[in-house]
C-alpha cells in the first residue's frame, strides 16, 4: 500500500501565538455521535439528533447505514434517523465505506453479525492496518461468519476489508483481552439479536457511551461499572428501540486541545463551554490538574445519562510539571494522549506514559508518532513498547518546521498546539483533522491564534 503524502492544499501555518481568550464550543462528541446514529437506525420510529459530530467518521457512519437502507435527513447539526428496527436493515449493494474510522468498522461488524445477509467492510489506508481479530473472534464464537485480509508480517490478525456473514447468533461469556469501548458496544449490537444473555467483562471500564444511550432507548441491557462488567438480554424483547430526540455534547477529546493551547500559551483564559463530562472520558482534566493546571468544571446538565458542562483553563504562570499517566488514568484519556503529550512537552521536569500498548494500533502508530513529533519540536522522549516518557522544556519554546501526521487527525491537531509555542512558523498537513474536528482552526483563530 502506498503511503498518504501530504498535500499543500491543505496546509495549516501555525505561528507563536498572542494569549488566547475566549468561550467557545466545539463539534458534537464524535462518539457519541456514532452511537446516536447507529441506535437510531434500530429504533421504531424517527430519531431527532441535535449536535451531532460533522467529522468524516460520523459522516462515515451515516454513509454506511443509508447503504443498508435507513433514511437520513441532515441539516448541519441537525439529523433525523428514521429508525426501521433491525429487522429492516437491508442488504447493502456495494461495499460499506468506513474511511478512517474503526468505530464505524467495529460496531458495524457487531450489527451486521446478526442479520441475514452478507457485508463487506472497507476502510482507508490507516484503518486497513488496523487489527480486527479482536471483533472478529467472539462474534465467530456467537455464531457469525467474518472474514479479512491476512498479513505476514501480523500472523494471526484480521485486517479490512472484512466480510460479514450474518446469521443466528447465540448468547457467550465473554472476557475482553482489551479494554475497548469499540469491542464491548460491538458484542452488545450482536448480544442484542442473539439467543440468551451476553455477559461482556473488560479488564478496564473503557467509556460507556453505548451502555448509556442503549439503556435510555430501552434495550434490555445493564451495566455493572464496578465489575467492569455489562450484561445484554434480549429475551422478551420486542427488537425495537425507543424513537426520541437525542442531543450529543461538545466532544472532550476535541475540546482538550484547546484546553492545552489556552494552559501552555502565557495569559490565556478559555472556556469550553456544553462539552461532555463522562466519568470514563475525563481523564484528561485529572492528568492536567495533577500536573498543576488552573481548570474549572462546572457539571450543568445531563441528558440520557450523559453529563456535560463547561471547562475553564487558565494560564497561570506557574506553569505545569510532570507527572506519571498510567493504568485507569491511561485509559480514561486513551484518546487525549496526543494533546497530554503537547502539555507534557512544555512542563517542567519529566512525564510518563504508560499502559499504552493500544495507542499503537490507533490511527496511527500513536507512539511512535508522537516521539519522532516531539523529537521534531526539541524535546527529548524516550519511547518504550507501552508508551513514553517526555521531558518538558519547561514552558520555554518549542521548534517549527512541518509536522507529519501519518493520517492522523490528534497527531495534527498535538503538532499544531505546540506550534503555538514556536517562534518560526509550523507547518501542518490538516485535511486529516477533519476526521474528528472539522472547525479546529477556525476555533483558534476565534481565541486569538495565529493559523492560517
Ligand atoms: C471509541 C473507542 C476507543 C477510542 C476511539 C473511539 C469509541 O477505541 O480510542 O477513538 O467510540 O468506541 P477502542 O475501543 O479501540 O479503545
Amino acid at each position: 500500500m502506498k503511503p498518504i503524502e501530504p498535500s499543500s492544499e491543505f496546509l495549516l501555518r501555525v505561528s507563536r501565538s498572542p494569549a488566547l481568550r475566549g468561550t467557545v464550543s466545539v463539534p458534537g462528541d464524535k462518539s457519541i455521535s456514532h452511537r446516536a446514529l447507529l441506535f437510531g437506525a434500530l429504533a421504531d420510529g424517527p430519531v431527532e439528533i441535535s449536535g451531532l459530530g460533522l467529522g468524516g467518521d460520523n459522516a462515515s457512519t451515516m454513509t454506511a447505514l443509508r447503504a443498508l437502507g435507513v433514511p437520513i435527513q441532515q441539516a448541519g447539526t441537525d439529523a433525523r434517523v428514521q429508525g426501521v428496527g433491525l429487522a429492516g436493515l437491508q442488504e447493502a449493494s456495494g461495499a460499506l465505506d468506513c474511511g478512517n474510522s474503526g468505530t464505524t468498522m467495529r460496531l458495524f461488524c457487531g450489527l451486521l453479525a446478526g442479520r441475514p445477509f452478507v457485508s463487506i467492510l472497507t476502510g482507508d489506508h490507516s484503518l486497513s492496518r488496523r487489527p480486527m481479530v479482536r471483533v472478529a473472534t467472539p462474534l465467530q464464537r456467537m455464531g457469525a461468519a467474518i472474514d479479512g485480509r491476512q498479513d505476514a508480517a501480523r500472523p494471526g490478525d484480521l485486517f479490512p476489508p472484512l466480510t460479514v456473514r450474518g446469521g443466528a447468533l447465540q448468547g457467550i461469556h465473554y472476557q475482553l483481552p482489551v479494554a475497548s469501548a469499540q469491542l464491548k458496544s460491538a458484542l452488545l449490537l450482536a448480544g442484542l439479536q442473539a439467543h440468551g444473555r451476553t455477559v461482556i467483562s473488560e479488564p478496564g471500564l473503557s467509556r460507556d457511551h453505548s451502555e448509556r444511550m442503549l439503556r435510555f432507548l430501552g434495550a434490555p441491557v445493564s451495566a455493572e461499572p464496578e465489575q467492569r462488567r455489562v450484561v445484554v438480554d434480549p429475551t422478551g424483547w420486542n427488537g425495537r428501540l425507543r424513537a426520541g430526540a437525542v442531543s450529543v455534547p461538545g466532544d472532550l477529546s476535541s475540546a482538550a486541545f484547546l484546553l492545552v493551547a489556552a494552559l501552555i500559551v502565557p495569559d490565556s483564559d478559555v472556556t469550553v463551554e456544553n462539552v461532555g463530562l463522562n466519568p470514563t472520558r475525563t481523564g484528561v482534566l485529572d492528568a492536567l490538574q495533577a500536573m498543576g493546571a488552573e481548570l474549572e468544571v462546572k457539571v450543568t446538565a445531563e441528558a440520557m445519562g450523559e453529563p456535560a458542562g463547561s471547562v475553564r483553563a487558565r494560564w497561570t504562570g506557574r506553569g505545569l510539571r510532570g507527572i506519571r499517566v498510567a493504568g485507569e488514568l491511561a485509559l480514561r484519556s486513551i484518546d487525549e494522549i496526543p494533546a497530554l503529550a503537547a502539555a507534557a512537552a512544555m512542563a517542567e521536569g519529566t512525564t510518563e506514559f504508560c499502559d499504552l500498548r493500544e495507542l499503537r494500533v490507533k490511527e496511527s502508530d500513536r507512539i511512535a508518532c508522537i516521539a519522532r513529533e516531539l523529537q521534531r519540536a526539541g524535546v527529548t522522549v524516550r519511547e518504550a513498547p507501552d508508551g513514553l516518557s517526555v521531558t518538558g522544556t519547561g514552558g520555554g519554546s518549542a521548534q517549527g518546521g512541518r509536522v507529519r501526521p501519518d493520517g492522523d487527525h490528534r497527531i495534527a491537531m498535538a503538532g499544531a498546539i505546540l506550534g503555538l509555542m514556536a517562534p518560526d512558523t509550523t507547518e501542518v498537513p490538516s485535511q486529516d483533522i477533519t476526521t474528528s474536528f472539522p472547525s479546529f482552526a477556525q476555533l483558534l483563530q476565534v481565541l486569538g491564534a495565529p493559523v492560517s
